[in-house]
C-alpha cells in the first residue's frame, strides 16, 4: 500500500477541504493517504520513498497562507536533496490576481529545487472558475492515478 502524504495551506478553508477530499478518495483507490495538520508539520521532510500532494492557496501579493508557511521555511532554510520524491502540486488561486497561484508556484519551484520530481503537472484551480476546487481535484487525481499505477506496475 502506497503511502501519500497530503500537505495543505489555507486561509478560509478550502485548500483544506480539497485536501480532505482527496484524502477520502485516495484512501478509497487503496493508498495509505495521511493529512498532515499545519501544527503537526513544521519539521516535516518528505519521506523519498513516499509520494507527496501539497494542495495550497495564495493569499497577499502571491503569498502563501502562513499556516504552511513554516514547513516551507524550514524545508528552504534546511534544503534537504529529495532527488526519488515524488511530488504533486495543487494551487487554488484568483485569476483576477496578477500573482494567479503564486502559493502553490513557490512550492513547486522549491521542491523542484531540492530535486524533487513532479509526476505531473502544477492543478490551478480558479476561484473565478469554479466555488468547488474539491471537484476539480478529484478529476485531476484521476489523471494523477494512472500514472502513478503505471509507474508501480513498471
Ligand atoms: C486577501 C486575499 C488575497 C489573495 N491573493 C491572491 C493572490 O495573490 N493570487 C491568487 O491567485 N489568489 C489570491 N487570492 C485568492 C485565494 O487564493 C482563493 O480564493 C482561494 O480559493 C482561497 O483558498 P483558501 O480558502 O484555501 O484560502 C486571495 C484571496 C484573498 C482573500
Amino acid at each position: 500500500m502506497k503511502k501519500v502524504n497530503l500537505v495543505f495551506g489555507t486561509v478560509y478553508g478550502s485548500a483544506q477541504f480539497t485536501a480532505e477530499t482527496l484524502e477520502k478518495a485516495l484512501i478509497e483507490l487503496g493508498f495509505d493517504a495521511k493529512l498532515w495538520q499545519p501544527n503537526e508539520i513544521g519539521q516535516f521532510v518528505p519521506p523519498e520513498n513516499e509520494l507527496l500532494i501539497v494542495v495550497t492557496s495564495t493569499t497577499g501579493q502571491g503569498d502563501l497562507p502562513e499556516d504552511i508557511l513554516p514547513w516551507f521555511y524550514n524545508l528552504r532554510n534546511s534544503a534537504p536533496y529529495l532527488p526519488k520524491l515524488k511530488y504533486s502540486v495543487i494551487a487554488l488561486g484568483d485569476s483576477s490576481y496578477d500573482t494567479f497561484c503564486g502559493g502553490g508556484k513557490s512550492v513547486d519551484e522549491l521542491l523542484a529545487e531540492l530535486g524533487a520530481k513532479s509526476i505531473v503537472p502544477r492543478l490551478e484551480i480558479d476561484a473565478c472558475e469554479t466555488m468547488e476546487p474539491e471537484v476539480e481535484a478529484i478529476k485531476w487525481l484521476e489523471s494523477w492515478n494512472k500514472i502513478v499505477q503505471s509507474e508501480l506496475a513498471a
